[in-house]
């Protein structure tokens, strides 16, 4: 067992990129990585326990919060959390400490990966991906740093009901998303959609994504494709993307990522 367990969820690599940081200052650390059941549960023995990953529709990522439920954590063990959000922190942390009991807790504004809803680079004050990426690395030091020396947070993460009903609402508004997703003719039939998918609801066909009910609107998909081929509707076609430029779909849907 290692002496650190990161569980990460990402869904166009900016929290995977952020838990490589913070696993390189731990030393030690297996990522473990919640796009699908993670592959370990049981963490005792691990001296730290981190969650970092994303806001989705102001909540919890796919089934994020019923992975994290199947998780033994031993008593004793340091618990932290780290979320990445575009405008607020959402119901997500929340979710997470009612269930595990946090030490420690924080979050850090990003760019929007939510392109279906605005453009990535529309935040107050406008930054560029390359400062949204000094932040993260600024913040990743700040919490392995903080996560070395033990330091507890003294409130509790906010609760946010509203936030509660506009992620259950996210789940109805997929299905319908869903049928407006397709492929243009830049696309290549590389299959980097259908291997990023967490819910494998994507299979090519004839050459070309086709797309199952199964969708959880993650856009790791849309992020992903390395020809920009992938819309929904129209609104994203001109639209840049936003994947983290340090991960590949590889490194992305692996099931554990040990850092030394
Ligand atoms: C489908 C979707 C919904 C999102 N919803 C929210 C949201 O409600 N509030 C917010 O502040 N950010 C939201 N975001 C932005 C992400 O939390 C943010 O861009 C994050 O850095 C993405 O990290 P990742 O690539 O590791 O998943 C959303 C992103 C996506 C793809």
């Amino acid at each position: 067992m290692s002496e650190n367990i990161i569980y990460c969820y990402s869904g166009s690599g900016h929290c995977l990129n952020m838990a490589k940081s913070i696993a390189k200052a731990l030393g030690d650390t297996d990522i473990v990585m919640m796009r699908s059941f993670p592959a370990v549960t049981n963490t005792q023995g691990a001296k730290r326990v981190g969650f970092i990953f994303s806001c989705m529709a102001g909540g919890l990522p796919g089934d994020v919060e019923s992975y994290v439920k199947s998780i033994q954590i031993a008593p004793g063990t340091y618990k932290f959390a780290v979320e990445q959000y575009a405008g607020y922190l959402g119901c997500g942390m929340r979710k997470i400490d009612d269930i595990v009991n946090l030490d420690y807790w924080t979050g850090i504004s990003n760019h929007s990966t939510a392109i279906w809803l605005m453009p990535h680079k529309l935040t107050i004050p406008p930054t560029t991906p390359k400062m949204a990426q000094k932040r993260i690395d600024k913040k990743a030091a700040e919490v392995a740093k903080n996560v070395l020396a033990g330091v507890r947070s003294e409130k509790r993460p906010p609760k946010q009901p509203v936030f509660e009903l506009m992620s259950k609402g996210l789940a109805k508004t997929n299905v319908k998303r869903v049928k407006t997703f397709a492929a243009n003719d830049k696309c290549v039939g590389c299959g980097t959609c259908e291997k990023v998918c967490p819910r494998n609801n994507i299979q090519l066909v004839g050459g070309k994504p086709s797309f199952g009910t199964n969708c959880i609107g993650c856009l790791s998909c849309v992020q992903m494709c390395p020809t920009q081929a992938l819309n929904i509707g129209t609104i994203t076609e001109k639209r840049e993307r936003f994947p983290n430029p340090t991960i590949t779909a590889d490194e992305l849907t692996k099931k554990v990522i040990h850092i030394d």
